[in-house]
């Protein structure tokens, strides 16, 4: 996977910043006092796991908030990992379809991301409840989910992500689609919801998401098209997919 590109301007950020960037972009082993950082993954718990698998399989969508099951902790962690990058300009504007067939279309999307590299001590931990999530969907609903991606991303006032699929049936690539927020206060008034459409009619809205700091989507890659309203503030998230193929495309 590629990771940000590191500009000169990190060299103007203090040096605590400036190694935690380092860590955060995949450039650098762990400053010392983040790597001590506990989180705490007993959040992840068998009935939680039942919840999301029900929600998959009764509407296709699930959206709950998470502050309970990831904990506070790490989800300020995550958002300061990304806010690091976003204001040191390190995140690369988002492309739509990948290899040689990536193009980047400012009337579709208008995000930008960086890839997790799962080094630093928040991402390792958050990679480990990822892989309960993964191993629990598939004990319960034999998806054969096989591995994940996962980036962040950042839309600024003005930016959205039009209707859309995450992944073509068939595939058998992109298969659960997990977006996580991270915004402080998100008001009605900031826009930047996330729209769910309804799998049976695909015209018709069956959920309207606020980003806000805790709350995570779980959908069909396949089946359920959603949209990124245009957002009236900085909008920070991560959003990950686990998928069935074994072998990463390139990015
Ligand atoms: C995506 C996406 C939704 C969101 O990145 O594919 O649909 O709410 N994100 O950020
Ligand atoms: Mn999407």
């Amino acid at each position: 996977m590629d990771h940000p590109v590191v500009t000169p301007i990190r060299e103007t950020l203090n040096s605590d910043i400036g190694r935690q960037f380092d860590a955060v972009a995949g450039e650098t082993d762990i400053p010392s006092g983040v790597a001590s950082t506990e989180f705490r993954l007993e959040g992840i718990t068998d009935e939680w796991l039942d919840q999301l698998a029900e929600g998959l399989t009764e509407s296709g969508w699930v959206s709950l908030n998470v502050s309970d099951h990831l904990g506070d902790d790490l989800l300020v962690a995550l958002r300061d990992e990304v806010r690091i990058l976003d204001v040191t300009d390190a995140m690369k504007k988002a492309g739509i379809g990948r290899g040689a067939d990536l193009t980047q279309d400012r009337s579709v999307r208008r995000d930008r991301i960086a890839w997790l590299q799962g080094i630093t001590p928040p991402q390792r931990e958050l990679f480990r409840c990822l892989e309960r999530i993964r191993e629990g969907l598939n004990r319960r609903l034999f998806l054969g989910l096989k591995r994940y991606e996962a980036h962040y991303a950042t839309y600024q006032s003005g930016d959205f992500y039009r209707k859309h699929l995450d992944s073509f049936a068939g595939r058998a690539s992109r298969v659960v689609s997990l977006v996580l927020y991270f915004n402080e206060d998100w008001q009605p008034a900031d826009g930047g919801e996330l729209q769910v459409f309804n799998r049976d009619n695909q015209d018709e809205v069956c959920g309207l998401i606020l980003p806000e700091m805790g709350r995570i989507v779980l959908f069909l890659s396949e089946e359920i098209p959603h949209e990124v309203l245009p957002a009236n503030r900085a909008r920070y998230s991560l959003a990950c997919w686990f998928r069935q193929d074994e072998v990463p495309l390139p990015l």
